[in-house]
């Protein structure tokens, strides 16, 4: 069995027993199986960048290589990709100096995530010009600011100033954007609100991840989220993708490639999905989508639990006698829940009942709490390990054999033991000799909607435009 410990669970009833064994056989990944997954995330990836492209998308983020150092100016970013927007002012002055920043974050109202396009993109304004007016209240005329947009979605690109949505993932849900320039309807929003700022760049919290992480660490070869939603951005040679128009570029230019892996295997062939992981599909603002990262990402690790508590739950096996009106709320359960869970080693789980109380609740006997830990810990697991399967990928379809790997995200800072179970997985799949070094290695991210996205807009204003998409071909059926 991989990681799991299956001395968290003496004591508990045979009955109870039998029914996680049942459901560890369908959530624990082995070697072969990580292996399975990774050599299909390969395939995908060299598929999307193709012109009739597969499940992955592999945008092309016109991303042209890695900053030199000495990138300087003064640059606005926003940062929209979650529940917050993050407004910063930051100052470059090239990488022997420290960077200046100054930042503000804004949640975004729920009643945002299904609003009309104009809303949407007049609060996002909003909250530029209340940055912008706490930072210069007394300039009149101030001068346009270029603008580095962090937008974490997935785009097509035919330049770093614009994006069109390709679909909503994650929570949000506003349909009049999809097939829409979403660097068009924000620019118009700022000008209707007469904010002085210049859209310079459309960046992908990966893409900036990459950037930012590899201003300080030339070993950094991969970018990656693994927060609400799951991702990764890296540098591919321009020869290899197929789907770009010929520009004149050298074959080994490097672009940046945000791959939105987090939709692989949306065609439900490859992953070893159980029912539990098609409930919650059918469920999710966006069902048929997004399939790998609903298995590993933030958004879902939580909703995937309650789901399996509330199978047991009617089978009797666990929460007997128990009042579980809050347990039937849909994502009542989020990622704190694991985490929490996850870090409580006392014998008497303390904590985790003390959660159990506070946000279902519940009142649940010894046996239940360790079994609520047990699943945790079997969710957690698979979701670190199907995480290194994507990483894996890359590192083998651009034969990187040693590389650092740029991470950001709650999961990733948060949940204890996602990191070494993701390193252990990455072992296993790329076979690496038992008790070597580990040859690809996970490191804290530098901040890449901030200082990323700004590195970035210094790239691009010095860079202008460059290429084009060769038109998707329409597809037979
Ligand atoms: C989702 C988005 C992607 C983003 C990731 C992490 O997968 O589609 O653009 O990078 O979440 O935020």
């Amino acid at each position: 069995m991989q990681g799991l410990r299956p001395q968290l669970l003496e004591g508990i009833p045979e009955n109870v027993y039998d029914k996680i064994r049942q459901l560890e056989d369908s959530f624990v990944i082995g070697t072969p199986g990580l292996k399975k997954v990774t050599n299909h995330i390969v395939e995908e990836l060299k598929k999307g960048l193709g012109v009739d492209g597969g499940d992955i998308p592999m945008n092309v983020t016109w991303v042209m290589g890695y900053p030199t150092g000495e990138e300087r100016g003064q640059y606005l970013t926003l940062d929209m990709g979650g529940t917050y927007l993050r407004v910063c002012d930051v100052v470059l002055a090239g990488r022997n100096e420290s960077v200046q920043l100054d930042q503000s974050k804004y949640k975004i109202p729920e009643n945002l995530q299904n609003a009309q396009a104009d809303e949407l993109w007049d609060y996002v304004a909003e909250c530029l010009r209340l940055f912008l007016l706490d930072r210069h209240p007394s300039e009149e005329e101030p001068i346009k600011m270029p603008l580095a947009f962090t937008f974490s979605y997935p785009v097509t690109q035919n330049s770093i100033r614009d994006g069109i949505l390709q679909q909503w993932t994650k929570s949000l849900n506003v349909p009049e954007v999809v097939g829409k320039d979403v660097v068009t309807q924000l620019q118009a929003a700022l000008d209707r609100k007469k904010v002085q700022a210049d859209i310079v760049a459309l960046v992908n919290d990966t893409t900036g991840t990459l950037i930012a992480s590899a201003y300080h660490d030339p070993e950094i070869k991969i970018g990656s989220i693994i927060s609400t939603g799951c991702n990764a951005a890296y540098m591919e040679e321009y020869g290899a993708i197929e789907k770009i128009e010929e520009c004149s570029l050298p074959n080994d230019a490097l672009i940046a490639i945000n791959t939105e892996y987090g939709a692989f295997d949306n065609k439900r062939h490859v992953l070893p999905r159980t029912t539990y992981d098609e409930n919650l599909d059918k469920l999710s603002p966006h069902p048929g989508c997004q399939i790998y990262e609903k298995m590993v990402a933030g958004l879902y690790l939580g909703e995937l639990l309650r789901l399996i508590f509330l199978e047991l739950h009617f089978q009797g096996a666990l929460f007997a006698d128990q009042d579980i009106s809050i347990l039937k709320q849909p994502n009542v359960i989020d990622t704190s829940f694991l985490t929490i869970a996850e870090a409580d080693v006392s014998e008497s789980l303390r904590e985790l009942r003390q959660l159990c109380l506070e946000k279902l609740a519940l009142e649940p006997h010894p046996c239940d709490l360790k079994v609520c830990r047990y699943l945790v810990e079997l969710i957690g697991t698979r979701a670190a390990r199907l995480y290194a399967c994507g990483i894996a990928a890359i590192c083998k379809k651009r034969g990187f054999e040693r590389c650092h790997v740029g991470v950001d995200g709650a999961v990733f800072n948060h949940y204890p033991a996602f990191g070494k179970r993701a390193s252990q997985a990455l072992r296993e799949v790329l076979d690496w000799p038992s008790g070597s070094e580990d040859l690809v290695t996970f490191h804290e991210a530098e901040d890449g909607s901030g200082i990323g996205a700004a590195l970035i807009a210094a790239l691009a204003v010095k860079r202008g435009g460059c290429g084009r998409l060769k038109p998707r071909a329409q597809k037979s059926n």
